[in-house]
């Protein structure tokens, strides 16, 4: 929203949520995510165009076109349980939207949501004796960690809609929305449930490229293949392409296992039972490789970690967000806890999430954001996560602070393997 605001400055627009502890930060200096670029653009355009409020009820009736980014988790109760998404949110969304809407309205689906999820919406939201709704779905692909510059510079927008004079002129609204800054040929237009399948599509395809190369890093474990040497290789083949084939501790972030689950949930209900196991075998790899990381730690420091004090380095699901969502380091680091090793977490931006995502565990686990404390007196390095921060490092001066032998599992592949064995690490690595 803040983009689109920093777009067109003769609109306004207005996000609201039901949080006020989180409006209250959005409204501060300091905001409540951290992501590259987006503090400038939202101080740029915040209480000009663009306004963060709870008073929800004012925004319907104010606005005419809703984008809904309401939260679908995975469901954790009742049928579907583990699988399919949890509309509760978007459906009390949609009758709060037809309760205090006082005019014609767009609504626009941003939230990743299952497909023909824009069916039951439209039911619900037809239910108003006068007003119409215009169900739209507008899947938003950016990643964090770069949000800004894949907004700025988006690969496609993608905008779904019924192809009736009104589905038509809603989709033109909003295509006229980005293409203040999107060139026209990549704002794209698709029926609804193309539109809605798309964005899963996209994720589980991203996804499946990992799991595939996770896949082949066991294989060069077992052989004296190399998995970067692998990608590079199958990456320059046009077809297959380099991005998204770097071997590490698995995927997280909220999106990849969420909508994989989703698509096999739906894809059960289709009674396509193949394809459903087809995808999940995506998640099942997953899951794999951060078991196997586990399994390499413990091999190689003689079958036991009791005591033994492991430096954690990367709690963030990726580099430069301080999200933690799904983050393979809350299973490995579960994982290394039963072995009854003592484990330290440094982080640049994620330790605040520690104590939540390990629950009961967290008492027991250190968190400093110096990596030289954290690697004080450890007999390992696991490094989770691939900060740059982590790669500038005097590997001399943490090698000096650890107990002896010392060893350092690379599990993303983005340190000096030769320099770190030159000062003396015992250096394991992804796929190596
Ligand atoms: C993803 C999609 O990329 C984005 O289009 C969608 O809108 C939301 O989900 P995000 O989860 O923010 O974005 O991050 P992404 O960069 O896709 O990374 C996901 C996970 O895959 C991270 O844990 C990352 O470390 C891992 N990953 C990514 C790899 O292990 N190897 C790779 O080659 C690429």
């Amino acid at each position: 929203m803040a983009a689109i605001a920093d777009h067109n400055h003769d609109r306004k627009v207005m996000v609201v949520d039901i949080n006020k502890a989180r409006i209250d930060a959005w409204n501060s200096d300091r905001l409540p995510i951290y992501e590259p670029g987006l503090d400038e653009v939202v101080k740029r355009r915040r209480g000009k165009n663009l306004f963060f409020s709870t008073d929800i009820d004012k925004a319907i009736r104010d606005c005419d076109i809703i984008f809904v980014g309401v939260n679908t988790p995975t469901k954790t109760f009742g049928r579907g349980a583990g699988c399919a998404s949890d509309l509760q949110y978007w459906e009390a969304t949609a009758r709060n939207i037809v309760k205090v809407a006082n005019r014609d309205k767009i609504v626009v689906e941003k939230s990743t949501l299952p497909v023909r999820t824009a069916e039951a919406m439209e039911h619900i939201l037809s239910r108003h004796p006068k007003h119409h709704f215009e169900v739209l779905s507008n899947p938003e692909f950016l990643a964090e960690g770069s949000a800004i510059s894949d907004l700025e510079n988006p690969d496609r927008v993608l905008i779904g809609g019924h192809q009736t004079p009104r589905g038509k002129a809603a989709i033109k609204a909003l295509a006229d929305v980005y293409a203040a800054w999107v060139p026209k040929e990549r704002i794209l237009t698709a029926n609804l449930w193309s539109s809605e399948l798309s964005k899963l599509a996209a994720n589980a395809m991203l996804a499946q490229r990992i799991s595939s190369i996770n896949s082949l890093s066991a294989l060069c474990e077992a052989t004296e293949a190399d998995i970067d040497q692998v990608a590079k290789a199958v990456g320059m083949d046009s077809r297959i392409g380099p991005k998204f084939l770097k071997a590490g501790p698995g995927f997280g972030g909220s999106c990849f296992k969420k909508d994989i689950l989703n698509l096999v949930y739906i894809c059960e209900t289709y009674g396509l039972q193949q394809v459903a196991d087809y995808w999940r075998q995506v998640v099942l790899m997953n899951d794999y490789q951060q078991e196997r990381l586990v399994g390499t730690v413990i091999r190689t420091m003689f079958n036991t970690l009791a005591n033994k004090k492991l430096a954690l380095f990367g709690f963030a699901f990726k580099a430069n967000t301080s999200d933690t969502r799904e983050s393979p380091a809350i299973a490995i680091t579960k994982m290394l806890a039963e072995e009854r090793a003592q484990i330290v977490i440094t982080d640049p931006k994620a330790l605040g999430h520690v104590a939540e995502d390990l629950g009961e565990l967290a008492s027991r686990v250190k968190t400093t954001e110096d990596p030289y404390e954290a690697a004080k007196d450890a007999d390992a390095i696991v490094l989770l996560t691939e900060w740059d921060q982590f790669r500038g490092l005097d590997y001399g001066r943490l090698y000096r602070g650890m107990r002896k032998p010392a060893f350092l599992f690379d599990g993303r592949n983005v340190l000096d393997h030769a320099a770190l064995r030159k000062v003396g690490f015992e250096v394991k690595a992804v796929g190596k």
